[in-house]
C-alpha cells in the first residue's frame, strides 16, 4: 500500500488534474484508492464531488489531532457514481487547512499526518497525496508520510524548474522529515500542447533532466475534456464525450505504470 505524494512547486501543472484521473483510473482497474487532500483549495475535493464545507472533518483536523490512525475517522466516499465511490475515498480539505501551517514549530509536527494514515489506510492499493504548490509545512507533512513522490510537470521552464526544486527538496530533506527511503516515482507529462513550440523543446530536455527511465508514457495534452470534466465533478470516462474516454485510456496507461512501478 504504497503512500504517493504528488507535488511540483509551481501551481497550474495539473497536479490535482493528475491525482483525480489517476484515482479514476485505478478504480476503473478495480483498485480501492485513497485520495489525501492537502491543498487548502481543496481542488481534489470538489472535483471528487464533495460539497466545500459539507464534511466536518478534513486534512485540517486529521493534522491538528496528528494522532495515530486518527485519519480513520475522516475518510468519506467520493461524490462519484458507482462503482468509482466504493473504490475512491478521500479525505477531503478545507480553507483552514491553512491554520496547520503556524503550528509547524512544534515539536513532532512534520510526522502528524504520517502518525494520522498510520494503519487508517492499509486497506488501500495505493494513497495519493495531493499537495499544494509548496515546498512548505503541507508538502513537508505529505513527505513525511509518503513512500514515493510524483511530480507533474509542465512543459514550461517555470514548471521544469518546480519539479527540479521538488526533487531536490527531498533528496535533501527527506531523512530529515523522518522519510529516509523516500524517493522519485516518476514525473507525469501533463498539459502538452503540440503548437507550442517551446513545448517540444522542454520536453526534448526532460530525459537529461529527469532521467530518460523517470519520465512518464503517454504525455497529458492539453484537452477541454479535462478541464470540462473536472469542473463538472465527474471520472472523464463518465462524463460522456469520446474525447473524455480517450483521456480516460490516457490516465489507464499511466495508471498501470504506477501499479508496475509500485507493485499494487
Ligand atoms: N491536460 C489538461 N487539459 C486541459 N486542462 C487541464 C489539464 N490539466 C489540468 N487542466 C486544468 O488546468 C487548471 C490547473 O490544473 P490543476 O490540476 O488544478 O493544477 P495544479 O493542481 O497543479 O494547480 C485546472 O483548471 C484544470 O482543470
Ligand atoms: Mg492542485
Amino acid at each position: 500500500m504504497p503512500r504517493i505524494a504528488i507535488g511540483n512547486h509551481k501551481g497550474g501543472s495539473g497536479k490535482t488534474a493528475a491525482t483525480v484521473n489517476l484515482a479514476a483510473a485505478l478504480a476503473e482497474a478495480e483498485h480501492r484508492v485513497l485520495v489525501v487532500d492537502l491543498d487548502p483549495q481543496a481542488n481534489a475535493s470538489r472535483r471528487l464531488g464533495i460539497g466545500y464545507g459539507d464534511p466536518e472533518l478534513t486534512t485540517s483536523e486529521v493534522v491538528k489531532s496528528g494522532e495515530e490512525g486518527v485519519a480513520a475517522d475522516a475518510i468519506i466516499t467520493s461524490g462519484w457514481p458507482e462503482p468509482y465511490n466504493e473504490r475512491v475515498h478521500v479525505i477531503p480539505a478545507r480553507f483552514d487547512l491553512e491554520n496547520r501551517i503556524s503550528e509547524a514549530a512544534v515539536i513532532g509536527a512534520a510526522g502528524r499526518l504520517r502518525r494520522a494514515l498510520s494503519g487508517a489506510d492499509d486497506d488501500y492499493a495505493a494513497t495519493l497525496i495531493d499537495c499544494p504548490p509548496s515546498l512548505g509545512h503541507l508538502t513537508q507533512l505529505s513527505l513525511a508520510a509518503a513512500d514515493r513522490a510524483l511530480a507533474v510537470v509542465e512543459p514550461e521552464y517555470d514548471s521544469v524548474e518546480g519539479a527540479v526544486r521538488f526533487r531536490d527538496f527531498i533528496t535533501a530533506h527527506a531523512a530529515e522529515l523522518g522519510s529516509p527511503g523516500l524517493a522519485m516515482l516518476g514525473y507525469v507529462i501533463s498539459r502538452v500542447r503540440a503548437n507550442v513550440g517551446a513545448h517540444a523543446f522542454q520536453i526534448e530536455g526532460f530525459g537529461e533532466t529527469f532521467g530518460q527511465d523517470q519520465v512518464w508514457e503517454p504525455h497529458i495534452t492539453e484537452r477541454a475534456v479535462i478541464k470540462d470534466a473536472a469542473d463538472s465533478a465527474s471520472p472523464l470516462r463518465v462524463y460522456g464525450t469520446s474525447p473524455g474516454r480517450e483521456m480516460a485510456n490516457v490516465y489507464q496507461e499511466l495508471a498501470a505504470r504506477l501499479i508496475k512501478e509500485v507493485g499494487v
